[in-house]
């Protein structure tokens, strides 16, 4: 007998089956994520890395930013769509994770492309003097709306935000249940502020832990 678990088990397994094949080398960064590092399920993984690669290269993007590299998965997945002369700028303030993710980016042949910063993306994120394509918000959740008002103006017109886990595990719709947490409540922030800002045009894709993709209008 299926059940619900299997089912979706058997789902997922369907659909990575039909999605372009994990790259050996990310197939290694996420073995040695989840033997080495604390909270593995941090890292995007191959479908997630798949979806932003794909996003990427829907649009014609030669700068990004990323706040939160954890051990550089989806940096890895996102600057390999860049043309040569492109740019990925991504942020982590752990730095004892920011060893694994540089060796990553060096067998990736990726540290020409790839500006890594190592601090507070709240800290660092004013002292980049460039414009984006593409932000990429993974970091803390409690702080995705200070995020986004920091790099709203970084961000060119016609150009994007993408926000991971704007679903918390579906916590967003448990809000005014007991256990109602800080990090529950700063992505509530966040997607309510996406939703009234007439600056853009937002969707909330149900893939994964949520995805919302924000184009910037003005
Ligand atoms: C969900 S993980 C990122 C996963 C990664 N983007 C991926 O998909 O493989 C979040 C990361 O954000 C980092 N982080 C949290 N607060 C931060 C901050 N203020 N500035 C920079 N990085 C931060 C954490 O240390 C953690 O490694």
């Amino acid at each position: 007998m299926i059940t619900d678990n299997s089912f979706s088990d058997y789902l997922e397994q369907y659909i990575l089956d039909h999605t372009e094949p994990e790259s050996e080398l990310l197939k290694e960064l996420y073995r040695e994520t989840h033997v080495r590092i604390m909270h593995p399920r941090m890292c995007s993984g191959h479908l997630q890395g798949k979806i932003l690669q794909m996003l990427c290269h829907m649009v014609n993007l030669e700068y990004i930013l990323e706040i939160g590299t954890f051990t550089g998965y989806s940096a890895i997945c996102m600057a390999q769509t860049l043309p040569d002369k492109g740019e990925l700028h991504t942020i982590e303030i752990n730095d004892e994770i920011a060893e694994l993710a540089l060796s990553y980016f060096k067998k990736a042949n990726l540290t020409h492309k790839i500006h890594f910063h190592i601090g507070d993306a709240l800290k660092i994120i004013p002292e980049i003097n460039r414009t984006f394509d593409l932000v990429f918000i993974d970091g803390e959740k409690k702080q995705y709306l200070d995020y986004y008002n920091l790099v709203f103006d970084k961000v060119r017109k016609g150009g994007f935000i993408i926000a991971d886990n704007v679903l918390w595990s579906g916590k967003v719709v448990k809000k005014d249940l007991p256990g109602s947490d800080h990090f529950t409540r700063g992505i509530l922030a966040f997607n309510d502020f996406v939703q009234q800002d007439g600056r853009v045009q937002n969707v909330l894709f149900p893939i994964h832990d949520g995805l919302m993709v924000i184009k910037k209008l003005t």
